[in-house]
């Protein structure tokens, strides 16, 4: 099985040789001392602890790689069969649906991983099921009876962070009008799950750090440390590797969290499982809402199987429950929501300022993606119609690589030979 997709391989020789670095600074160090005081030592003693907790970290790291290459690859499975493996292994899927192989690949690691309290790390776009994976991974772990608590680390304001996270004491700031404990005292000896960790501010991502490295928490205005046992889950749809590059994630902190990293597939990579998926909803939504299954129009069964869902498996959910919930027997059309409701069977071009007004009510970050999104998939309509359907064209104008826009018109559900037929006349002239 593979264990870590090739990128977060190389992280580990990455981290290794930045290792080896911080043991030679400090081995220069004490070459060229000729004598050092008290102090001085100490802070040099307290470095090569920090050192050998790293070292462990990695040796950590590589058993468990080791440990999970050595075993049989189920990848020869047939999908059903690694479904079946887990369940017979009593793994505990909380409800996460599907037979797509990355999605087993994660729920596999998931399952090795749960016991060992490692960090784990979950990386997919907005709604590809993080929190479920950290649902799943608590539950399979060692301490599925304690506490899980989750945190929306985009979500809290800068000057609150400290505060929410660790608890303050009684008067520490304006506000504070009594002891309050913090999420991470909250998950002592269960499971504290980050969520949008890439949003984290720096000042955050530090004392984040550092309670990674000592197991100790302050609240704000105390000077007393308490310890804290909690296994840490964090999810981000942002890509940290890069973010550290650019320097607005620490490197130290996106190691320390992505001992294990998880990668969840997008919805438009597993488009087959579509059709189960609206069985499944559908199932799931006629329970709760105590009906009859929905029957789907065709025409709308069409549209709903070539829409984009930019909002993942969370979209697709909703749009399944709304639908059972308006329609009556069988639903249509009409039943979606008007932004994204077509006026004849096919996917409609949505603009980004609808997408922005239809996301007013959820966070920023979500309308400047639902936005970037609409205008992408505009400007790649309109560019295919320019060149009558023909992508290399389309690729050289743009000056982009042909894969890479193969898999935006993937991405949008965009098929370049809806540009052809209508078309063709106009591209000839242009050329
Ligand atoms: N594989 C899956 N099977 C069933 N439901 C899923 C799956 N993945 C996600 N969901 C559902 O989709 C919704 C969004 O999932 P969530 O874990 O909140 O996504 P994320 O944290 O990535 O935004 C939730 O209702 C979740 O239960
Ligand atoms: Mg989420």
């Amino acid at each position: 099985m593979k264990i870590l997709p090739p990128a977060a391989r190389g992280s580990s020789a990455i981290s290794y040789a930045g290792l080896l670095e911080k043991i030679e600074i400090l081995r220069s160090t004490l070459r060229w001392a000729s004598t050092l005081a008290r102090p001085e030592i100490e802070k040099l003693l307290r470095q090569a602890n920090a050192l050998r907790d790293e070292a462990l970290q990695l040796s950590h790291k590589e058993r468990f790689v080791q440990a999970a290459a050595a075993e049989a690859a189920p990848v020869d499975l047939a999908p059903g069969a690694r479904r079946r493996a887990l369940l017979d292994r009593s793994f505990v899927f909380e409800g996460a649906f599907g037979d797509n192989p990355q999605l087993l690949e994660a729920l596999e690691i998931a399952e090795k991983a749960a016991p060992t309290d490692l960090p784990v790390l979950i990386d997919g776009e907005s709604g590809t099921g993080k929190e479920l994976m950290a649902k799943v991974i608590h539950a399979n772990g060692s301490r599925p009876d304690k506490p899980y608590i989750s945190v929306n680390c985009g979500a809290i304001p800068e000057n609150l962070l400290e505060s929410e996270l660790f608890g303050h004491r009684k008067g520490a700031f304006t506000g504070a009008v009594s002891d309050r404990k913090g999420k991470f005292e909250s998950a002592h000896t269960g499971t504290i799950f980050l969520d949008e960790i890439g949003e984290l501010p720096l000042s955050g991502q530090v004392k984040l750090l550092r309670v990674l490295e000592s197991h100790e928490i302050q609240r704000v205005g105390s000077d007393e440390p308490i310890a804290v046992d909690t296994r840490i889950v964090a999810a981000t749809n942002r890509n940290l590797r890069r973010l550290s590059v650019d320097g607005t994630f620490r490197e130290d902190l996106f190691y320390r969290l992505s001992v294990i990293h998880l990668t969840l597939p997008p919805l438009r990579e597993r488009r087959d499982e579509i059709p189960l998926l609206f069985a499944f909803f559908g199932d799931e939504a006629a329970e709760t809402l105590k009906r009859r299954p929905i029957k789907m129009a065709p025409r709308l069964r069409e549209f709903l199987l070539r829409y984009a869902y930019p909002g993942n498996i969370r979209e697709l959910r909703n749009l399944i429950y709304r639908i059972s919930c308006l329609a009556g027997d069988t639903a249509d059309l009409e039943h979606l929501p008007p932004d994204i409701r077509p006026a004849s069977g096919v996917p409609a071009v949505v603009n980004p300022a609808s997408a922005v007004e239809t996301a007013a009510s959820a966070s920023l970050g979500d309308a400047k993606r639902a936005a970037s999104d609409e205008a992408e998939k505009m400007f790649l309509e309109r560019g295919l119609e320019e060149v009558g359907g023909t992508v290399a064209e389309l690729a050289r104008r743009c000056d982009m690589n042909r894969s890479h826009l193969q898999t935006l018109l993937k991405k949008h559900g965009i098929r370049s030979k809806d540009f052809r037929k209508q078309n063709s006349s106009r591209s000839e002239d242009q050329r």
